[in-house]
């Protein structure tokens, strides 16, 4: 299939009241892994990239790598830039070919966040691609952005709805407690910001520091709105882990396909298990 947008998976997703999982890939390694678990589940999909790692790879190239493993899925696929500040990596992404773009201007003041993310919103709408905006700041590192604990703040829900009418998102990422990364304690999640926001907005919730959540915590955000569900560091674990692992049992083989091969296997396990876990097996 073409790659498509995230308006559809994620208005389907909230009406069932399931969670898309939106999964953070570093290569095509990565990206098939996500596409076969999907496929495999029959699954809609939500592939993220990081500003760091379009730089990384070349917008270009990435999205050839995608094109070509989506074309060939069964499932709804979208490609989505995850957290970017830079207006001039949104334009190429959006000429390049991503369907869905995040601008993150959740650090700026709140007249600023409102008019750097409508700008986006007036970029992207004519070419049919989605946006996800954020409001507070979500503690944690994702690509070279770093909150710490003591800048992070909730998103207020009153800012949070006029943001929303403003801006109107196709996906809205409103700071409720989670961090990136891997959780030092347990979180605290504002469930009443969330329950708010969701009901009064009414457009789907990004539910972001996926990783280390428990099972009853993805359960609850998605019950009150969270249609997509980002998974990162553990992506990013499995990927290290399967390699290095397999070297460690196997330090006479020097087999590059077969340590790959575990790569792959190890993030793809990870991967469906969120995504039964989400509810979107079957969804597709
Ligand atoms: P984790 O790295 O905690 O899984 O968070 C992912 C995320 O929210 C990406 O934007």
């Amino acid at each position: 299939m073409a790659l498509e947008n995230m308006r559809a998976m994620l208005a389907k997703a909230l009406a069932g009241r399931y969670g898309v999982g939106a999964f953070n890939v570093l290569d095509y390694n990565s990206t098939k892994a996500v596409i076969q678990a999907a496929e495999e589940l029959d699954a809609p999909v939500i592939l993220q990239t990081s500003a760091k790692t379009v730089t990384f790879w070349g917008s270009r190239t990435l999205v050839s790598w995608v094109r070509e493993l989506a074309g060939r899925a069964r499932v709804p696929v979208a490609l989505h830039l995850d957290h970017c500040k830079d207006l001039s990596l949104i334009q190429e992404c959006l000429e390049a070919g991503w369907t869905s773009v995040m601008i993150d201007a959740s650090a700026r003041p709140f007249e600023e966040n409102l008019a750097l993310s409508r700008q986006v919103v007036a970029l992207a709408r004519p070419r049919d691609v989605t946006v996800e905006a954020e409001l507070g700041a979500i503690v944690g590192v994702e690509d070279d952005l770093h909150v710490k604990e003591q800048d992070s703040h909730l998103a207020d829900p009153r800012q949070a709805v006029e943001f929303c009418a403003q801006v109107r998102p196709d996906c809205f990422a409103p700071a409720i407690g989670t961090a990136h990364g891997i959780y030092k304690g347990e979180p605290k999640i504002a469930y009443h910001i969330l329950e708010e926001v969701a009901n009064r907005t009414r457009v789907p919730i990004a539910l972001h520091g996926g990783t280390g959540l428990s099972d009853e915590v993805f359960g609850r955000c998605i019950a009150l709105g969270c249609a997509k569900v980002n998974i990162s560091t553990q992506i990013k674990y499995a990927f290290i882990d399967g390699f290095v692992g397999y070297h460690n049992t196997h330090n006479t083989q020097y087999d590059p396909l077969k340590v790959l091969q575990a790569q792959f296997d190890e993030m793809k396990k990870g991967i469906a298990g969120n995504i039964k876990l989400f509810g979107g097996a079957g969804k597709a």
